[in-house]
């Protein structure tokens, strides 16, 4: 077997079941869950009838690189969502199936593991706290994670300039994630500017992912993203590629449908290591992707859904644990430490207590020099209908003002 499987981390749910075994909730609680981060809001009909209509299209092989007419429409959404002057659809885009595989497969591209010196193994710069998949891809790759804390009192940014030179030499692949899970955070055109900087002084390729983009809460202002940060800071797209997803922004995480878009060299070799992987798109699903992408409406739509819930939600949470609006995304990462309990044991008890599942904070992060900044924090995924999450953070309330009476 391959021995670097014995690397991988369960994944945080699973580190929650472990977690939450032997408990029994009170009885006649129905149960609130803001523990996975999936959308559950419903697929627009547009989305549906597009896929039934396009059914006739199981009785083919997809081309891993995709139908000319969904990279065209996913050239025409990237370049007018980032004001993009051009983008090339034959050669700055490939749709993949969720972004998901896509994080994987790109450091297997990337990462040439063949080192000079086997103590000193290539590296992957994580964001911690950070979805997990970049750990994966970067052990399955033969290379070492190095994680850089985010810093809750600069917006959850990372401190970059705190990474060693010795660190940034062996860096061959960096991903960022604007907006961020768990935190919300985005990226600043400075921080682009100085991730630049440092891949042009040490060569590394910039992975964005930037699933969340579409969830926002001020329709004037949506989130900046790499490849309209380059170009406002007159680069190209040379080292950067960013992954973005219909999961979220069209609720159909069921479709797997997603897309890299970016610096043509790299794209070329990623096309080439797909052929191989074999993780082409359905022609059913990349048809209806191309519904999805040319539509906007059911996105405002999807928008105007959270923003009901994230300004109805966050003002109960805040009398009780410190947590604002996030900049984007559909989390609220709240700072349980008002309260006395670890990140744990909130969630143990609050299941215990009220039937809530919310997800500890430091199941989402390692400990890194000389902390997990997951600790402390746990991650509410406003992903239920309105009354629900209302219902749920109501619940919240209750059980910290219990926690706080004598
Ligand atoms: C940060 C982040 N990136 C990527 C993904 C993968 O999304 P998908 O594969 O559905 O595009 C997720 C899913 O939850 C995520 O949270």
């Amino acid at each position: 077997m391959n021995p670097l499987l014995q690397k991988l981390q369960p994944y945080p749910f699973e580190k929650l079941r472990a977690l939450f075994q032997g408990i029994e909730p009170r009885a006649g609680l129905k149960p609130i869950s803001f523990g996975i981060g999936e959308p559950k809001h419903p697929t627009p009909p547009l989305v549906r009838d597009a896929v039934v209509n396009a059914l006739g299209g199981l009785s083919s092989y997809p081309a891993t690189i995709g139908s000319e007419p969904l990279r065209q429409a996913i050239a025409t959404w990237v370049k007018t969502r980032y004001h993009l002057p051009a983008v090339d659809a034959a050669t700055e885009v490939l749709p993949v199936s969720g972004s998901r595989e896509a994080l994987f497969a790109l450091a297997q591209t990337v990462i040439d593991s063949r080192s000079t010196d086997p103590a000193e193994p290539p590296i992957v710069l994580c964001p911690n706290p950070f979805y997990q998949i970049y750990e994966g891809a970067a052990l399955l790759a033969g290379a070492e994670p190095y994680f850089v804390n985010s810093d809750p009192a600069r917006n959850f940014a990372c401190d970059y300039s705190a990474v060693p030179d010795a660190i940034w030499a062996r860096t061959q692949l960096l991903y960022v994630c604007s907006p961020g899970n768990p935190t919300g955070a985005v990226l600043t055109l400075d921080d682009w500017r100085e991730l630049f900087a440092l891949s042009d002084k040490h060569g590394f390729v910039i992975a964005s992912d930037e699933c969340y983009s579409e969830i926002y809460f001020d329709e004037a202002s949506p989130p900046l993203g790499g490849l309209e940060a380059a170009h406002t800071l007159g680069r190209g797209f040379e080292r950067l590629v960013m992954l973005s997803s219909l999961s979220k922004r069209s609720n159909v995480p069921g479709m797997r449908s997603g897309f890299v878009a970016g610096d043509a060299s790299i794209l070329k070799k990623f096309l080439l290591y797909r052929t191989y992987h074999g993780a082409a798109l359905s022609t059913v699903f990349q048809t209806a992707s191309i519904a999805a992408w040319q539509d906007e409406t059911h996105v405002r739509d999807n928008r105007a859904k959270y923003l009901q819930k994230f300004t109805t939600v966050t003002p109960m949470l805040a009398e009780v644990l410190d947590v604002r609006l996030p900049d984007a995304a559909f989390y609220l990462w709240a700072n349980v430490g008002r309260t006395g309990l670890t990140d744990t044991a909130f969630a143990a008890r609050l299941y215990a207590d009220y039937n809530v599942t919310v997800l500890p904070g430091s199941f989402l992060a390692r400990t890194a020099h000389g902390t997990n900044p997951g600790e402390g924090f746990v991650r509410i995924a406003l992903v239920a209908d309105v009354d629900e999450c209302v219902e749920g953070a109501r619940r919240i309330v209750e059980f910290c003002r219990q926690l706080a009476q004598p």
